[in-house]
């Protein structure tokens, strides 16, 4: 675009056939179309990235590659006071209710409710403790109160350095139908998989950037 106006421009002074007040008048016209097409450049570019990108405390390539991924799933930094979620796909928006503002910087339990059972937390926690991968079933709460059995899998996620970098927890809503016939561990464990590898790409990436 700003070419265009450019060669339009040149071609203006070449044929000197414009008088001095058209030149001017043309030159105007640029300025202003230019400071037209800047602005929104600029501001649609604003839109672009807050949507793309999201408020998120990850790195934008580990969200990228996080958003290829279509299960519910949240990360978590253990290395942060209360073990806060830093990461929620659109799955679990959709799966809980709750907008993304909501549920980053909170820890997980907001999930639970009156009838949680007691023993499912703290096996989640000891497995956490332990850094150790677990599976439960355990009853949890949508923003509007509704309840939900989720078959719940948990898994430490290092990166390319061999440190726990992040939980994984993928939810799946008991009773729900893979489009691809495969059983609820079946697609923990490839949800698990894509995003340990997501995670270490980035790591590594990210690694071999600095000095
Ligand atoms: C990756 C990850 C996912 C978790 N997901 C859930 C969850 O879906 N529901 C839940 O009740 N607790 C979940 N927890 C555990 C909670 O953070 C919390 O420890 C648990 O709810 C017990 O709460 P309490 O610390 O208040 O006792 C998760 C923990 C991690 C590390
Ligand atoms: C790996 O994770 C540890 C613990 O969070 C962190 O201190 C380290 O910087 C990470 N390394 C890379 C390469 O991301």
């Amino acid at each position: 675009m700003c070419n265009f106006f450019l060669i339009t421009a040149l071609e203006i002074e070449e044929k000197c056939e414009a008088s001095d007040t058209e030149k001017q008048l043309a030159a105007t016209a640029i300025r202003n179309v230019l400071s037209v097409l800047t602005h929104y450049s600029e501001s649609t570019g604003r839109l672009v990235c807050e949507k793309r990108f999201g408020p998120s405390f990850v790195s934008s390539s580990l969200h990228i590659s996080l958003g290829r991924i279509k299960q519910s799933f949240v990360l978590v930094d253990p290395h942060l006071p209360d073990i806060p979620i830093v990461y929620a796909s659109d799955a679990f928006l959709r799966m809980t209710g709750y907008a993304r503002n909501e549920v980053l910087g909170q820890n997980c339990r907001f999930l639970t409710g009156v009838d949680t059972d007691p023993s499912a937390l703290h096996q989640i926690k000891q497995s956490i403790q332990a850094q150790q991968a677990c599976s439960v079933r355990i009853l949890h709460y949508r923003k509007d109160k509704s309840s939900f059995w989720n078959l719940l899998h948990i898994s430490p996620v290092r990166n390319a350095t061999g440190k726990i970098a992040y939980f994984v927890g993928v939810q799946i809503e008991e009773g729900s139908v893979d489009r691809h016939g495969l059983s609820p561990e079946m697609r923990q464990l490839s949800v698990v998989g894509s995003i340990k590898v997501a995670v270490r790409i980035s790591s590594m990436s990210s690694s071999s950037k600095s000095p």
